[in-house]
């Protein structure tokens, strides 16, 4: 069995491709492990959130995830701002980590040139309370994309680090969980890529779309002019549709249109109005699971509170001991 850490970031509503990647590993990660899934709150203080708006964005990730089937009674689920051990264990992180190193991490670089007008240290030092989150469990792997890897290579230093300092083998150097092949591509609606790597407008479909909302985004989905000849190749846009239509749809819808479009007899216009039909039957139990957890305060409290008291009794340990390495001592 592992010890499995994995943040959340609260920034808006999970879309149908973050359902068929981070959450179904995460569902499948806490049969068998010892997993800790927690809001990372504090992390979203570096792009300085309206207090208003910081509560709101916790309850509406926590919520949909718990909609998705992330379970407290399997899982440690936990806010981040609710576990200070986190913060002063970043804070001795900190105290060895070094500007050279910080300032190369490609997240880092990316956000200078997005941001250059708030370039602060919780930025810099972004890997290092990332690094906290992890280890504080003394997690052996975390489960994130290639885009974390650099990151979890900097967890990985910074655990090596404090052994070396203080000549002990403590903190496990955590590695990434490979969902390797598993891993379903969902596309987005503009025609390209990944669902969520753009910003366009109605390029995801998000899991609290209403009916409507589905119909009318994914009827603008991008097609191409049809195929002119029989087995022509698909374009990416084409492709795109098949893709979501295997997500939802039944094989046979699958295959009637595969034929319409191997026979050059395909209307996409049919083609989305039925991926549109499937795709409202399949999100919309998990929209009416969403709105009832959100509106369920007692539930939520209960959820977070055990959460914490599980996450503290963990870190709580790791921090008594950390102390006790570094030389704190009681009189
Ligand atoms: N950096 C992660 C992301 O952007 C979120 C995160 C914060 C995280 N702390 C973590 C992920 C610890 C795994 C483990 O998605």
């Amino acid at each position: 069995m592992e010890t499995i850490v994995s943040g959340m970031r609260p920034t808006g509503n999970l879309h149908l491709g973050s359902y068929f990647g981070a959450l179904r590993n995460f569902i499948s990660l806490q049969e068998n492990h010892q997993c800790f899934f927690f809001v990372a709150d504090y992390h979203s203080l570096t792009t300085h959130p309206h207090p208003k708006d910081l509560h709101q964005n916790v309850r509406t990730i926590l919520s949909q995830y718990l909609a998705c089937g992330l379970d407290p009674n399997k899982a440690t689920i936990y806010i981040q701002s609710q576990l200070p051990q986190t913060a002063e264990l970043y804070m001795f992180l900190n105290m060895n980590a070094y500007l050279g190193e910080l300032e190369r991490v490609t997240s880092f670089k990316d956000k200078v040139r997005k941001q250059p007008n708030n370039v602060n240290a919780g930025l810099l030092t972004y890997p290092t309370l990332m690094a906290a989150d992890i280890i504080i469990h003394k997690a052996t792997r975390v489960p994130v994309g290639k885009d974390q890897e650099q990151h979890l290579e900097m967890t990985r230093t910074f655990a090596s680090r404090f052994n070396k300092m203080y000549d002990i083998d403590y903190f496990p150097e955590p590695i990434a969980y490979n969902f390797g092949n598993d891993l379903v591509k969902v596309p987005g609606l503009d025609g390209s890529g990944k669902m969520g790597k753009s910003e366009a407008e109605g390029n995801a479909l998000f899991l609290v779309d209403s009916a409507d909302i589905v119909r009318k985004k994914i009827m603008r989905a991008k097609t191409d002019a049809g195929p002119k000849t029989p087995n022509e190749k698909k374009s990416q846009e084409i492709e795109n549709i098949f893709l979501l239509m295997k997500l939802v749809s039944k094989q046979e819808t699958i295959n009637y249109f595969e034929e319409k479009y191997n026979d050059c007899t395909i209307r996409y216009g049919d083609m989305k109005k039925q991926l549109a039909e499937d795709m409202i039957l399949f999100t919309t139990p998990i929209r009416e699971k969403i709105l009832e957890i959100e509106s369920d305060n007692q539930y939520l409290r209960k959820v977070v509170s055990e959460g914490e008291e599980k996450a503290r009794a963990s870190a709580d340990k790791t921090i008594r001991e950390v102390r006790e390495i570094i030389g704190f001592k009681s009189f």
